[in-house]
């Protein structure tokens, strides 16, 4: 059986954050996430080795075993000694992947192929390599003059001429369980750090003529690590390229891919054309030939063929097809949007159903409503739904009228065809094909005007 071994406890320091390095987030997931969706496979079990982010990830991952790695002065530290805090929970047959926290670009394919290499070719472990043009930084694959691996030596501790060698340590690797629980054993912090470095296992292993190989993974960008915010926004900008080309390729048109965050999962049909600063996440499904522009985001929402979103925040929300909403209009949790209906500049819509062909053309709140088909709502109407202590739910039945500034007071039925005036605050139902005008008659006061002046003049 495959265990792998995710290790997360490391210190960040390069980061100089707050915030744990693996809990950092790329187009809305979390580092890890991605470490750890890669490297789940059918018959394999994940140990994650956590530091002070262990109830965070305990969180993250309810299903996962979580060991803790203490941190701080006089207790061991480096990757040899995280790794091997996971060796209780590993059988001496299984094989150990062992993968860094910090490399969310991994493709779960070449994770594939490097255990099909290591399974085939019967070694003790199997490290994955890499050729970069800039290695500074990582641990570099030292070979002898005929190519065969010898060992890894970490950059801190190179000789001035091994500096240039381009062949770096992803860190990723796979080890027979039980050569990696003898060479762990071995290993010291004797180095720059005083780390314990899991990298010297490989060396042990080699200098004991076990069998070490150095699986080289081509397309180097996925084994990209994340130490610090610079090395953060780079991996951000490859995997935002990673996955506009494939919606591109699946016939999506993104006119300005630099200015697109799609997350990873998101479906969207073709000829769907996305324009400006857009940014979609979570479980979000988008149907064909739609128009998303401006500063627009969706999250978990699903939108169906022929919907156009000109610079809305649509969240946990349901647009049926030929619907359209925008400029600057916002669906909040729960809002279902029917076919054919308009939400116009200005309107919020929560936790409601709108139904077909209706429109709430400008300035309007819908909240925690039931909206029938065909309905008007007009300017700046407001479903006042909280009476301060609880929320109320309206009902506005098919092919009623909401004049401009009426107030819907919760809770309350409009009947079909119900008929509500301009500036009315309604508190009580409104029977079908009824018209109602709640508000003061209007007065008509002739000559005001005339005698204000006079008035201003003689007290001059
Ligand atoms: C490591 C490798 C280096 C490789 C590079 C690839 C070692 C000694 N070096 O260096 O050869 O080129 O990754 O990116 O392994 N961690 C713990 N506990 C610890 C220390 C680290 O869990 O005590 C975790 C970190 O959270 C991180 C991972 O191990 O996810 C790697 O640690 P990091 O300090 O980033 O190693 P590098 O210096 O990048
Ligand atoms: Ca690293």
């Amino acid at each position: 059986m495959i265990k792998t071994i995710i290790m997360a406890a490391g210190e960040g320091t390069r980061m100089k954050s707050n915030k744990s390095k693996v809990l950092h987030t790329l187009l809305n997931k979390e580092i890890i996430k991605y470490v750890k969706s890669a490297s789940d496979f059918e018959n394999s079990e994940t140990i994650i080795i956590a530091g002070k982010n262990k109830s965070k990830l305990e969180n993250l991952f309810p299903e996962v075993k979580i060991v803790e790695q203490e941190i701080g002065d006089n207790i061991p530290y480096g990757t040899g000694y995280a790794a091997s805090l996971a060796l209780d929970y590993i059988d001496d047959n299984d094989e150990v992947l062992i993968l860094n926290g910090d490399i969310p670009l991994i493709k779960k394919e070449s994770l594939e192929s490097l255990i099909e290499y290591h399974t085939n070719s019967n070694s003790s472990c199997t490290i994955l390599s890499t050729l970069i043009d800039n290695p500074k930084g990582y641990g570099r694959i030292i070979r002898d003059e005929r190519g065969n691996f010898l060992k890894i030596t970490e950059d801190r501790d190179l000789e001035d001429n091994e500096r240039s060698i381009n062949e770096i340590n992803v860190g990723i690797y796979i080890f027979k369980a039980r050569d990696l629980k003898e060479s762990i054993k071995k290993i010291d912090s004797n180095n720059d750090q005083n780390e314990l470095y899991l990298t010297d296992c490989v060396g042990i292993l080699r200098e004991e003529n076990k069998l070490v190989k150095a699986y080289v993974g081509d397309d180097f960008e996925q084994f990209y690590g994340i130490n610090n915010k610079f090395e953060l926004y780079k991996a951000h900008k490859i995997l935002q390229n990673r996955i506009n080309m494939e919606h591109m390729l699946n016939g999506v048109i993104i006119e300005s891919p630099n200015t697109t965050f799609i997350e990873e999962g998101v479906e969207i049909g073709n000829d769907t054309i996305i324009s400006g600063f857009v940014k979609i996440f979570g479980k979000t499904k988008i149907g064909k030939n739609c128009y998303i522009e401006g500063s627009t985001r969706i999250n978990n929402s699903t939108i169906e063929d022929n919907v156009r979103i000109d610079n809305a925040v649509i969240e946990d929300a349901y647009m049926e097809k030929n619907s359209d909403i925008g400029p600057f209009a916002r669906l909040r949790p729960n809002s279902h949007i029917g076919k054919n209906v308009h939400i116009g500049n200005f309107v919020e819509v929560k936790n409601s159903n709108v139904g077909k062909n209706t429109k709430a053309g400008h300035l309007a709140y819908i909240g925690d409503s039931d909206l029938g088909k065909n309905v008007n709502i007009g300017c700046g109407v407001v479903f006042v739904n909280y009476d301060g202590k609880n929320k109320h739910r309206s009902i506005i039945e098919d092919d009623a009228f909401i004049g401009s500034k009426a107030n819907i007071v919760a809770p309350v039925r409009v009947y079909k065809e119900g008929f509500v005036a301009a500036g009315s605050t309604i508190t009580e139902d409104v029977s079908s094909g009824e018209l109602i005008i709640e508000r003061a008659e209007q007065k008509h006061i002739k000559g005001y005007v005339e005698r204000k002046k006079e008035k201003d003049r003689s007290s001059k």
